[in-house]
């Protein structure tokens, strides 16, 4: 069982839960960084992380071929929380070495409904959540990161699946928070939910239209979630 993080700040009790989402498994190592808890990180953003210079995107033409959502509606906004930390590294994964929990693989378009739902180019999802037991790394960016979009406006979220924390008295279901940024478009902010998540129907900020259906591959879960942003 683990203790409270931070009582004094915030209304969250956390202790260890098994993931109802898939059996826990203990990640690869993805990088050159030490195995860490993640609580006990002391500020020092991974090794293969370059928090002062984003990606750049690839030279190869947008292709324009990639075929809008069905309803191209707005994706709903869902609150930021207080365990946002601004700053979190450029990374291509949030995995890192020795990371506990079951591998989690989002992937979608960044979209815009200005633009008859058309991925945009140059947009990047800033990613945070708990980890495989319901913890926030409230020192550092371990579980956090900034990814970009790929040059056909596409990303990918390679991460684990959040553990469940107490939050005034219920837990609150699986969820990844997300702030997904774009030149023209408006900044949602939002939080992602998972398909038969035995929390989520009493859940005061739940919304079906952020759940995603989760797969089984050969190396953890499987999803798809489009992102579509407001123009400014
Ligand atoms: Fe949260």
């Amino acid at each position: 069982m683990s203790e409270p993080v931070d009582p004094s700040e915030h209304d969250v009790s956390r202790r260890a839960l098994v993931v109802g989402l898939g059996s826990a498994v203990i990640v690869g190592p993805a990088c050159a960084s030490p195995p860490t808890p993640a609580v006990e990180r002391q500020g020092v953003p991974p090794a293969h992380a370059d928090a002062a210079t984003p990606p750049t995107a690839d030279a190869a033409t947008f292709d324009g071929d990639a075929q809008p959502t069905p309803a191209c509606d707005e994706t709903k906004e869902n609150p930021e929380g207080p365990f946002y930390s601004a700053g979190a590294p450029w990374r291509d994964t949030l995995l890192d070495a020795g990371m506990a929990g079951t591998l989690l693989t989002i992937r979608g378009h960044i979209r815009g409904v200005g633009l008859g739902c058309e991925p945009i180019q140059n947009a990047s999802l800033d990613v945070w959540q708990a980890d495989s037991v319901g913890r926030y790394d409230r020192r550092g960016f371990v579980l956090r990161g900034r990814i970009a979009t790929k040059s056909d406006g596409s990303y990918e979220l390679r991460t684990i699946v959040p553990g469940y924390y107490l939050d005034g008295g219920k837990y609150r279901p699986s969820h990844i928070h997300v702030k997904v940024t774009a030149p023209g478009y408006i900044t949602l902010v939002t939080q992602l939910y998972f398909k038969d998540d035995p929390y989520s129907a009493a859940d005061a900020l739940f919304l079906p239209e952020l759940e995603i259906a989760l797969q089984q591959d050969a190396l953890g879960k499987v999803g798809a979630f489009d992102f579509v942003l407001r123009t400014t």
